[in-house]
């Protein structure tokens, strides 16, 4: 069987949360989030975020990080965000669809938004030929592995205060984020002015579920339509929101993020040595960004899943999750030496 490095979706379901599923699969209860799993579910995020939020549970991080901003914008305000953002590159322009608002994104190397990047959008406020800046959206961690402190995000959060806009943050890899850090979501969320994100846990060992967090729950208004017509709204949520519980019991969403973070650590330490691979991202969380030379991908495709980011540089991004072993990392790197030393001769 073929072990992938592609992606943490690639990841089975966690145990644990299978078993929950299977608890939770005892008997009748109301659909659309009207039972007890959804109601103790919603009490657990009140809590890890230190104060009464609105959650809103949805199948997809497309589906959350959509519906979020469709919520909060107007068709004639633009959603700024980062040139490798998810909602640019890989929503197939749902999010453009959906809101029928412009997107601008600004380049960005390691995924981050920085306030000087954000400041010339002012230009246009006011301007009835420009699109209003409305919405600016940062993914934390990034797309490219790395993570924004809490005071970067403050910074963020009191220029979009400041003029008007919403910060949205897409946080499918939120976990990751956090363990690298090593702070609370309060720290890094409810204290630093994030107005809505997407609680992202399908790439941390969920079967299927994310959720959208609203901070302050004045902006959550109506978002219930706005989930619907998103096509966003499970009927069986009791399946969703007793996956959420079986994730924070015990922290079981921290462990397997921290582990993640620790696979992609170790094989950036061991392939650190190679001389013919080069680290193009420092690690931060669970992505291993490296150029490699480029006779090498396919055969190393052949054995692994991974995917090339950048054809012209040879560079590749590795991903590791929950299920990632220490085996499995020094495998790879035996392989990458293996064809490495038989290119050579
Ligand atoms: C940064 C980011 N946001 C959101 C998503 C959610 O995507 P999906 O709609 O596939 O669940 C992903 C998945 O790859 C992602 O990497």
């Amino acid at each position: 069987m073929k072990r992938s490095f592609a992606s943490d979706n690639n990841a089975p379901v966690h145990p644990d949360i299978m078993q929950a599923i299977i608890n939770a699969n005892n008997d009748d209860f109301v659909s659309y989030g009207d039972d007890p799993y959804t109601l103790k579910a919603k009490n657990i995020f009140n809590k890890k975020f230190g104060v009464d939020v609105e959650v809103f549970f949805v199948c997809t991080g497309t589906g959350a990080n959509v519906s979020a901003i469709s919520h909060l914008i107007k068709p004639w305000q633009t959603v700024i965000a980062a040139s490798t953002a998810h909602i640019h590159h890989d929503e197939c322009g749902a999010p453009e669809k959906y809101t029928g608002s412009k997107l601008h994104t600004v380049n960005s190397l390691d995924g981050k938004l920085t306030v000087s990047q954000l400041k010339p959008f002012l230009h246009s406020v006011g301007f009835e030929h420009h699109a209003q800046p409305g919405i600016i959206s940062i993914t934390q961690s990034t797309e490219l592995g790395m993570v924004y402190t809490p005071e970067e995000i403050e910074e963020i959060a009191r220029f979009a205060n400041q003029n008007d806009m919403y910060l949205h943050l897409d946080g499918a890899r939120i976990a990751n984020a956090l363990t690298s850090l090593n702070i609370s979501l309060e720290e890094m969320i409810t204290h630093t002015g994030v107005d809505v994100m997407s609680f992202g846990a399908t790439k941390n060992g969920l079967l299927m579920g994310e959720a959208v967090v609203f901070l302050n729950p004045e902006l959550a208004r109506g978002f219930q339509y706005v989930r619907k017509q998103s096509m966003q709204l499970v009927s069986k949520m009791r399946y969703v929101s007793a996956q959420f519980i079986a994730h924070f019991q015990d922290d079981l969403w921290l462990k397997t993020a921290t582990h993640a973070n620790q696979m992609a650590r170790l094989l950036a330490e061991k392939i650190r040595h190679i001389p013919q691979v080069k680290l193009t991202m420092p690690v931060q969380t669970n992505a291993v960004f490296a150029a490699i030379p480029k006779e090498i991908i396919q055969p190393l495709q052949e054995k692994y899943y991974f995917y090339v980011w950048n054809p012209e540089m040879g560079e590749v991004r590795w991903m590791t999750h929950f299920n990632t072993t220490e085996e499995d990392i020094e495998d790879f790197v035996k392989c990458i030496e293996d064809l490495l030393e038989t290119s050579n001769k």
